[in-house]
């Protein structure tokens, strides 16, 4: 049947579209896509598309590269399932851990998988309450993140997400997430105000959030290096380095949601690098495998391994993981994917 006719377009629509106007899609039907090649995609018509996005920003190798579809069919062969529950793994995954960490920012230990941004988010959240009740700090539980920031929509990535539309109606943010400025210097600044000095306010605005709600209560802080759905926002000259000393001087862990600016998006291998950040946990998706299979990453820094290593030998275990996390499959795609990322600076 051709799917030319928008009756049989509508045909097609039983999907839930996310972000998506639902009446229209039914009205109108969905845009069909059929198959993709180098940087162009195809509707069912024939028609080509420069897909400027990458996709959701992650078909960062275009849409025809048979080396990852290769790399997946002959993981599929030789081991198609299996995890890293109870101190087993794939090799294929152990040794994409090992190139991870081989490319990380420095001080960054230890690699736990998953399978979008969201859940790797949600990770980060969980290890941030976790350290901190190893800790001793069972009150200091707050999250912060910035309003226009785009972390996902699962219930607690959704919370961080900093945009009106993953909240409204679906009962978000929860208890414990607060929001802060966004670094929108086009936006946000005063007449005459520079950079620095936008930077500096917004710093402080920071600063006196975590003050009002107690030091001791506020756990981690939440930053794209680069906002991407907010607006694509490069941060204004000095931001982080602001943010950073505030964040040590009252002990709140620093993580880096890089699921769109890692491997080599900001022309570093990370974001991290480019605007000089010491975050205690990195997340990353998408480019990761060049969006060909889902899978994504916490990266976790040697001293909050630490702790978990100590909270481990109280507990008998470390009680998180997917079944999913460590994949063989795309874990395969994802190290040949590494195998043509570079960064201009390598
Ligand atoms: C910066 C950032 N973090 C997290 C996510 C959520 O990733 P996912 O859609 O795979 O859950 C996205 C998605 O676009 C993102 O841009």
């Amino acid at each position: 049947m051709s799917l030319t006719t928008s009756a049989a377009r509508r045909d097609l629509a039983f999907h839930l579209h996310p972000s998506t106007n639902l009446r229209q899609v039914q009205t109108d039907g969905p845009l069909v896509i059929t198959r993709g090649e180098g940087v162009y995609v195809y509707d069912d018509e024939g028609r080509r598309y420069l897909e400027g996005m990458s996709g959701l920003w992650c078909a960062s190798l275009g849409f025809s590269e048979r080396r990852l579809a290769e790399a997946a069919y002959r993981q599929m062969l030789e081991l198609p399932f299996y995890h890293s529950f109870g101190g087993k793994v794939p090799a294929i995954s152990a040794e994409l851990a090992e190139r991870l960490i081989g490319i990380a920012p420095a001080g960054m230990g230890r690699v736990l998988f998953a399978n979008s941004g969201s859940e790797a988010n949600d990770t980060a959240i969980k290890l941030a309450w976790y350290v901190n009740n190893a800790l001793g700090r069972p009150q200091k539980k707050k999250i912060i993140a910035r309003r226009r920031a785009y972390h996902g929509v699962t219930i607690a990535s959704g919370s961080l997400t900093g945009l009106a539309f993953a909240h409204t109606d679906f009962d978000l943010p929860i208890d414990r997430v607060l929001h802060t400025d966004a670094a929108d210097y086009y936006r946000g600044a005063q007449a005459g105000e520079s950079e620095e000095a936008f930077a500096a306010r917004l710093a402080d605005g920071l600063e006196q959030l975590i003050l009002r709600e107690g030091p001791d209560t506020v756990a981690a802080f939440f930053a794209e290096p680069v906002m991407g759905a907010g607006g694509v926002l490069v941060p204004p000259a000095t931001y982080f380095d602001r943010v950073q000393p505030i964040l040590r001087k009252y002990d709140i862990l620093f993580v880096a949601d890089e699921v769109i600016c890692g491997f080599g998006r900001t022309g570093q291998m990370f974001g991290t690098q480019t605007f000089d950040l010491k975050p205690d946990i990195i997340t990353v998706a998408k480019a990761l495998s060049a969006g060909y299979l889902p899978i994504s990453a916490n990266l976790v820094s040697n001293a909050l391994y630490d702790v978990l290593l100590a909270q481990s030998d109280k507990l008998g275990i470390f009680g998180h993981g997917y079944t999913y996390s460590s994949h063989p499959v795309p874990a395969a795609v994802a190290l040949e994917t590494l195998r043509s990322t570079r960064s201009a600076t390598s």
